[in-house]
């Protein structure tokens, strides 16, 4: 028996390979439905997504998605496979989920590499990582194991306490940008990938502050590059800058500075690509978006919030290097003073004591504990206190929102948005913003899912609106 598809030529034995040409009857149907609205490029072929550090969150979040796509997981904590968005007003108004407002890339079309300092592959480093039980990994054994580090660009000066040895040979910055430039091509080629995006869920770099002179303009980045500036060109940088220029979107998921710096901006323009940063959003500091909005909109004044925790896993080992540490401590402090801000409400604001702490202890591995200790005041200036004690699994947390970043990069790349993407603060700790600009960033939890839901709902031909649902 054969079946001819609607509006195409193609014919097919129904009893052999009805399921697949029924499949690619349905997506021809969702891409020409989304071609009537909008003119994002639809998703074909497949998405080639390479981490950067294959470490705890990254194996947790390569695990979680081959094991949803077998339907032995569940995405739990994803937005794209999970968060319905309201679109139109009134009787029109119904509530879709992502996938069919926009194109989104499926799971099934994913492709993982990755590199890492060391070499193991990806089911060694899950197994390592003790994140996920091996009842939860075995069943993607085969497939994990066939994910194996390329060797990083790394130098041990931005992450001391790492020593591995599955390391490039680079004699200069530029020639890590070359290399990693081949690894990317290489890899794109050799996976049949339509798309590619980098994503950084490796180790936290020492902080490298914004130095005018090289992250000014790409003409001095890349000639610091060429120097082999070690100082202010981290590794990070080269990864970033490769992936640009070969036409993949990237992420920061570390605070690392990287693209958060005006000569990475400029690069996007050039190439038409999304970056985005910093610091994925997971425990401690997605409690403080969240909250902060409750003291701020019931205009209760605060004195001081201190939030500290302990972890035991890799990341914890690499920021209980003070210069590492300060990278993390300058994202995480950032988050308050654009919620609850000083010029605005001087009486309640006006004397913050924030302070952040993080404690390396090796018995909670990835089970992170954190504290928070909240001074408010309220009528009178009479002073309570509020107390947050979040067990959380840090790597659980986080690797959904690898899924959703990479997914939506693709997407806005294929949108044809480049630049910084503000519309995906929502998971991040320190979004990026223009600061020689003056622009303060977006760390409201609430104000940043409008963000999101608009974009989406741009994306996708519908008119944008900020009701609330
Ligand atoms: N889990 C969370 O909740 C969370 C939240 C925000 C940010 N992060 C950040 O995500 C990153 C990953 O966290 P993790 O728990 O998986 O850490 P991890 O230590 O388990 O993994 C990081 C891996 O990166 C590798 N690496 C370091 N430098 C590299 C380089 N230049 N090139 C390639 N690989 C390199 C390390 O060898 C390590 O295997 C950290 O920077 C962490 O701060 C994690």
């Amino acid at each position: 028996m054969y079946l001819k598809l609607k509006n195409t030529k193609r014919f097919c034995a129904f009893t052999f390979i009805d399921y697949i040409c029924l499949q690619i009857y349905d997506s021809e149907k969702l891409n020409e439905k989304f071609m009537e609205r909008t003119n994002v490029k639809p998703a074909e072929g497949k998405l080639g997504i390479m981490v950067v550090g294959c470490g705890a969150v990254a194996t947790t979040f390569m695990t979680g998605v081959l094991m949803a796509r077998k339907g032995l997981a569940k995405p739990v904590g994803s937005m794209t496979q999970y968060d319905k968005i309201r679109v139109g007003k009134g009787d029109n108004k119904k509530y879709l989920s992502y996938a069919d407002i926009v194109p989104l890339a499926k799971l099934d079309d994913i492709v993982f590499g990755t590199w890492d300092v060391y070499p193991q592959n990806a089911y060694q480093a899950a197994m390592y990582a003790e994140v996920l039980q091996e009842k939860d990994i075995n069943p993607v054994r085969d497939e994990l194991e066939k994910i194996v580090p390329l060797k990083a660009a790394f130098d041990k000066n931005y992450a001391k306490r790492l020593d591995g040895d599955n390391v490039k040979d680079c004699k200069t910055r530029w020639e890590m940008v070359e290399e990693l430039r081949r690894d990317m091509r290489r890899f794109k080629e050799e996976n049949g990938c339509a798309r590619i995006v980098v994503i950084w869920a490796a180790s936290t770099e020492i902080y490298v502050p914004v130095d005018e002179r090289v992250h000014g303009t790409l003409a001095a980045l890349e000639a610091a590059m060429k120097a082999d500036d070690r100082e202010h060109v981290a590794p990070s940088m080269c990864y970033a800058y490769a992936a640009l220029k070969e036409g993949a979107p990237f992420i920061m998921g570390a605070p690392n500075t990287t693209v958060d710096i005006p000569a990475m901006w400029e690069l996007a323009e050039q190439t038409r690509m999304p970056i985005s940063g910093k610091d994925f959003k997971t425990g401690q500091t997605l409690v403080k978006s969240g909250f902060a909005p409750i003291i701020g909109t019931r205009c209760l004044g605060l004195n001081g919030w201190f939030s500290t925790n302990i972890l035991g896993n890799r990341d914890g080992l690499v920021l209980d290097e003070p210069a590492n540490f300060h990278t993390k401590e300058v994202s995480k402090l950032s988050t308050l003073e654009t919620i609850l801000k000083k010029e605005d409400q001087p009486d309640l604001y006006g004397d913050i004591y924030h302070k952040v702490r993080i404690n390396y202890y090796p018995p909670r591995n990835d089970n992170k504990e954190g504290w928070d200790n909240i001074d408010i005041f309220g009528w009178m200036g009479y002073p309570m206190q509020i107390k947050i004690n979040f067990l959380c699994r840090d790597s659980i947390l986080a690797a959904p929102l690898l899924l959703d970043l990479t997914l939506l990069s693709d997407l806005a790349a294929r949108a044809g948005r480049y630049g910084i993407q503000r519309f995906l603060s929502f998971f991040l700790k320190s979004p990026m913003h223009d600061y020689t600009q003056g622009e303060e960033p977006v760390n409201n939890l609430y104000q940043q899912y409008t963000m999101l839901k608009n974009a989406i709902r741009e994306m996708g031909g519908y008119e944008p609106d900020e009701e609330i649902d």
